[in-house]
């Protein structure tokens, strides 16, 4: 008889959006035409832009005629892109080698991917509150998990442990509470990391976000990270590409453990597990990395800075206190009148049909918190904040 994964028994009952989608399924059930404000999950609501729509289309055409037409697409990144990426990298200051860089179908699924280059025993350490597939997938992995629990205290940002760790995670802009690691937090890390030879997963899906010059916008403008981090990006929340699926991995050619290259172990991972991002949607990506393409995204997210300033607005009227919105897309906010997060969530479905995310649904201290996530629609983001003024307001 074939024996499961029991680790999977270990998981909690279900995953985070899913639990939040079935809510709001059953309540759309019970009140027939009720419309839901969703500031939920980090889905975003502007169409993807002009250059990147316009190269799509190109792709496609070119699909269509036997000299332009493209089969299978190498396996790490189609050199074109790979370029681009590392030519957007030289602008922030960082030098990447274009084989440093890999093509991927998004960043939740290469998170989940990447777990291969690491050892079942290696202990894996998790900031939170968190993204909670880094701890579910470690979880269905059986691998142990250090929770360092964040807080107002530490501004949600803290400090390596005094524990050791090998699997860091980092998540900057901090994905929930919108934190963002100064130059010298995240050089507390990198040092760790190479003191304990350890490695650091870099989650940077909302770097596009910062707007503060003096914040770093990968782990590589740090000295150090080349010998201990991978930065693991995507365009979802940059491009608009959540539905349409493309992100990129870094990971650099002096990263070593135990005699073997992360980077030669990861060409041929991709090269027996995958067979390339598709010609079609690698050309709309490197669309966004032209200086146009460029132009658009910053029209783009001020989209969704605007709406971060109008919840913050809506949440300065009420008195409740908040973090994050500045140089990220999300809001974090402290629940009122002593509930929990998911009380929160129950009250303002029930009350005014608007849905953000229980903040304990990202670890246990994120217990009494709620995210709003500034992707919804300008129109459904000003509703759903008035209603709030008028619902929280005394
Ligand atoms: C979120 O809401 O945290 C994100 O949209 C989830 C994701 O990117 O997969």
């Amino acid at each position: 008889m074939i024996s499961v994964n029991k680790n999977y028994a270990n998981l909690k009952d279900s995953y985070l959006f899913y639990k939040i989608a079935q809510k709001i399924k059953k309540y759309t059930e019970e009140h027939e035409g009720a419309y839901i404000y969703r500031l939920g999950i980090g889905d975003v609501s502007q169409p993807l832009s002009a250059s990147v729509i316009r190269a799509l289309h190109e792709a496609v055409n070119d699909q269509a005629e036997k000299k332009t037409f493209h089969g299978y697409m190498p396996e790490c990144g189609a050199p074109f892109l790979r370029e681009a990426i590392a030519a957007h990298y030289a602008k922030k200051g960082v030098n990447l080698k274009t084989e440093e860089v890999f093509v991927s179908s998004g960043a939740s699924d290469e998170l989940g991917d990447i777990l291969d280059l690491f050892d079942k025993s290696s202990v894996a350490l998790v900031t939170e509150p968190a993204y909670p597939a880094y701890v579910d997938a470690n979880v269905m992995a059986g691998r142990k998990i250090l929770h360092l629990p964040s807080s107002e205290e530490n501004g949600f940002l803290p400090p390596p442990p005094s524990e050791k760790a090998d699997l860091i995670y980092l998540c900057s802009p901090n994905n929930p509470t919108g934190a963002v690691y100064t130059k010298e937090g995240l050089r507390q890390w990198v040092d760790y990391a190479n003191e304990n030879k350890s490695v650091i997963l870099f989650d940077a899906a909302y770097e596009a976000f910062i707007e503060d010059p003096s914040l770093p916008r990968s782990i590589f403008e740090i000295d150090g990270a080349r010998t201990c981090a991978i930065e693991i990006c995507s365009l979802s929340k940059t491009a608009g590409f959540t539905g349409t699926r493309l992100g990129y991995t870094i990971i650099p050619s002096e990263l070593n453990r135990e005699g073997m290259n992360l980077n030669a172990m990861w060409v041929r991972n991709r090269t027996t597990k995958t067979n390339g991002v598709s010609y079609i949607l690698q050309k709309g990506g490197s669309a966004v990395f032209t200086e146009q393409g460029q132009k658009e995204v910053r029209e783009l997210i001020s989209v969704y800075k605007n709406n971060a300033k109008r919840l913050m607005r809506a949440f300065d009227e009420i008195g409740l206190p908040y973090f994050g919105g500045k140089n990220a897309p999300y809001v974090w906010v402290k629940c009122p009148q002593n509930l929990t997060s998911w009380g929160f969530f129950d009250y303002l479905l029930e009350k005014i049909c608007v849905v953000g995310t229980p903040g304990s649904g990202f670890g246990q201290c994120g217990e009494g918190y709620f995210r709003f996530s500034s992707f919804a629609s300008e129109e459904d983001t000003e509703a759903a904040a008035k209603k709030m003024v008028a619902l929280l307001k005394k």
